[in-house]
């Protein structure tokens, strides 16, 4: 049956046990719980890093079985935040806060934009601890690139953080990222109201960047198994149809093309957003007027 993880394949147990034999490396914070599976770390793996240990190995497996697209996903959504990203800082924006920034990886945003305005300053916040350490190393000299951590969930905290508050300047336009980030953030937790309040803190002209898993036009067996694979970490899935993602722009003008599969948003070459809904993950980009 399509999904199923195929018998001896690495499970959670046999991986937890290989990483006890393991030294733990220098970019793994004391704090960690390395046989806890990291939706950060799983991240990193899909798209061929290496800080990542045998739990998150498994896992990120097991989602293979479920959803053999996930690295596509992985790099298709990576994708879509380097053309987002390209895209504002053409449109003059010089200022990003990357909410659920992850483990630093190939083509970061402070990379991307930097490269095109240099003066660009951006601010990262994750709660993954690993995702913090790495950022602080490969951020140190920079400065005009830091990390906080911080939750998406408390956006008062991120907007009064004083190395928020030493960067960025909220007068002026400000691109927000929350780049698969949502599916992490249940309806519980409010995700609506937590954009509401980042908005409230935005000059006019100022970005929000979206993007999310979906379910639209999915396999049920296919979700709940993904849905699954995730409840072993500290981020169950939170999937939503692209009507839920498009009402999370709320006060937001979207730019075209909207809410789309994101291999679909301004892609660089037509063939490029072919097949577009195999990417699961739907993103979008909306302008703040006034
Ligand atoms: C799938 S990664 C996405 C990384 C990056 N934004 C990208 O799109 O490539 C999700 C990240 O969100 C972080 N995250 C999950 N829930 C969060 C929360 N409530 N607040 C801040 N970060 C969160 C995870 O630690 C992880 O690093």
């Amino acid at each position: 049956m399509r999904g199923r993880i195929p018998a001896g394949a690495v499970t959670p147990r046999t991986a937890c046990e290989g990483v006890r034999a393991l030294q733990r490396p220098d970019w793994a914070p004391e704090t960690i719980d390395v046989e806890r599976p990291s939706v950060a770390r799983m991240y990193d793996y899909y798209l061929g890093g290496s800080h990542n240990f045998a739990a998150d190995r498994a896992a990120a497996r097991a989602m293979v079985a479920a959803v053999p697209e996930a690295p596509l996903m992985a790099q298709a959504n990576r994708a879509f935040l380097r053309r987002a990203v390209q895209f504002l800082t053409t449109a003059g924006v010089r200022q990003f806060l990357d909410i659920g920034s992850g483990i630093p990886t190939v083509g970061n945003v402070h990379e991307i934009a930097q490269r095109h305005a240099p003066d660009s300053r951006v601010v990262y916040v994750d709660v993954d601890p690993v995702a913090v350490a790495h950022s602080r190393e490969i951020l140190a000299g920079d400065e005009r690139a830091t990390i906080v951590q911080e939750d998406f969930r408390h956006p008062e905290r991120i907007l009064a953080h004083p190395d928020v508050r030493a960067l960025l300047d909220f007068s002026q336009p400000v691109a927000v990222l929350v780049v698969a980030v949502l599916h992490f953030v249940a309806d519980d937790d409010r995700p609506a109201e937590v954009l509401r309040t980042l908005r409230a803190a935005l000059a006019p002209g100022s970005y929000l960047i979206l993007s999310q898993a979906s379910d639209d036009g999915r396999d049920e067996t296919q979700r709940a198994e993904a849905e699954e694979v995730y409840r072993r970490t500290d981020n169950p899935l939170w999937v939503r149809s692209r009507a839920e993602l498009t009402a999370f722009f709320d006060g937001f003008e979207l730019v075209e093309p909207g809410v789309v599969w994101v291999p679909q948003w301004r892609p660089e070459t037509p063939e490029s957003a072919e097949d577009a809904e195999r990417a699961v993950f739907l993103g979008g980009v909306g302008r703040l007027g006034g």
